[in-house]
């Protein structure tokens, strides 16, 4: 197939990784790509998030399937545009994609989905902001309602923290403030054809920047899969109660959702919960979802952008264990220190079960250089937990970034 996969983060980096894993002969070609990407297949440096760009190159060049990986280009309408010209898709048109894009509207599709979700009120002033804090209490959460690169959510015992982040956002436009929900996060990617589901493994994702879950929340700064843990029936649990009503909405309102429906959960004690609906596979979780993937990822992406999803078995993975580290570059997430030097990576990437999926990674005079706050993940597989984790740890050691910091606690707590 000739496939054009949009992005230049880990995950789409992990996406490539899968694709060329099949040796199915694949065209693989992305836009804009990284360092990293580039060592593997060819980049091209076209505005992926312009819909009349991507449209014209995958008519010039034959693309058979697009697959988009980051959310900018969805909310700019490129999946509609390229749907329009008979082009096979991997990615929620932008109304669909509002789903992550507005918080408002992912509530009120839930709602009217009957999906178990926390509390939560829409606020236009900071008034309503203090009454709606106060009325659900400590810990309050505060978020963002458009995107917000994973900087608009606060969650604090602090009410005048709280009350701060209100009014900042409030600056920006409307804010939710929402019940606290008490439990562990999983997330779960489902493939979506508008009208079918078919799950891939879950996976927790470490969203706070510093051990033990210290820190501002970021992009995420790990993950693992799968979850030992996880009580059985989950997957079904989800399928059932979340991902298949909330896909018959969106098709109902004339807006299937054709992509990557990420469910972002919480599991209280009183039952599953939706935290967040994303429209595109999360990072850095694919980066562990995907290299225990054995059912061919091209065919699914391809059947779901059709689709074709309906009647086909459930994906399958192998009996390994995935653990992704994030290192990031000093100063990240606020302001990220760029254009320092990173080494070690062939050091790095020989200790067996390692893989390097780069993020913000770009050459410059010779150099490998970090171009951004989350620069690259390390990917380590093992037969278990604490031979993932091992791995993925050398691995780190072996890197030389002035600055450079990491979580080291990811998976620790399934590590035996
Ligand atoms: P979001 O961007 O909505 O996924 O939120 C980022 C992170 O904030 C989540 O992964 C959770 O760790 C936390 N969070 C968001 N909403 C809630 C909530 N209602 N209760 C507890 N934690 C939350
Ligand atoms: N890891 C969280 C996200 O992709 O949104």
């Amino acid at each position: 197939m000739r496939i054009l996969v949009l992005g230049s983060g880990a995950r789409e980096h992990a996406i490539v990784t899968a694709l060329l894993r099949e040796n199915a002969g694949h065209q693989i070609t992305v836009a804009p790509g990284n360092a990293g990407i580039a060592a593997d297949v060819p980049v091209i440096a076209l505005d992926a998030t312009n819909p009349a760009v991507v449209t014209e190159f995958a008519l010039d060049n034959d693309i058979d399937l697009v697959v988009i990986g980051p959310e900018a280009p969805l909310v700019a309408g490129v999946a509609d545009k390229l749907r329009q010209r008979g082009i096979a898709v991997f990615g929620p048109g932008r109304a669909a994609a509002a789903l992550e894009g507005s918080k408002t509207f992912a509530k009120r599709i839930m709602d009217e989905a009957g999906v178990p979700t926390g509390r939560a009120v829409r606020v236009g002033t900071l008034d309503e902001a203090v009454a709606a804090i106060d009325e659900y209490g400590a810990p309050y959460v505060v978020k963002a309602d458009g995107l917000a690169a994973g900087k608009g959510v606060l969650v604090t015992p602090d009410r005048d923290a709280a009350i701060a982040h209100a009014t900042y956002w409030l600056g920006q436009g409307s804010v939710l403030v929402e019940e606290f929900l008490d439990g562990q996060e999983v997330s779960l990617f489902l493939l979506s054809d508008g009208h079918n589901v078919l799950p891939l493994a879950p996976a927790q994702d470490y969203k706070r920047l510093s051990d033990d879950d210290e820190g501002p929340n970021t992009g995420g700064m790990g993950a693992y899969s799968p979850l030992p843990w996880l009580p059985a029936g989950f997957v079904d649990e989800v399928i059932e109660t979340i991902a298949l009503p909330t896909v018959r909405q969106l098709a109902s309102e004339q807006t299937p959702f054709i992509g990557l429906l990420y469910c972002g959960l919480i599991v209280t004690d009183s039952g599953i919960r939706v935290i967040e609906f994303n429209a595109r596979f999360g990072d850095p979780e694919t980066q562990v979802v995907l290299p225990r993937l054995v059912t061919p990822l091209s065919g699914l992406l391809f059947a779901a952008a059709i689709g074709g999803l309906g009647g086909l078995p459930r994906p399958e993975f192998s009996d390994d264990v995935a653990v992704t580290v994030v290192l990031a570059s000093e100063g990240y997430p606020e302001t990220p220190v760029t254009g320092r030097t990173i080494a070690g990576l062939d050091t790095a990437s020989a200790i067996h079960g390692v893989t390097i999926a780069h993020a913000a990674t770009a050459h410059s005079d010779g150099r490998l250089v970090a171009t951004g706050g989350r620069v690259l993940s390390v990917v380590a597989i093992g037969t278990d937990f604490a031979e993932a984790r091992s791995r993925a740890y050398r691995a780190l050691e072996a890197i030389d970034l002035e600055g450079g910091h990491y979580r080291t606690d990811i998976a620790a707590r399934v590590a035996r």
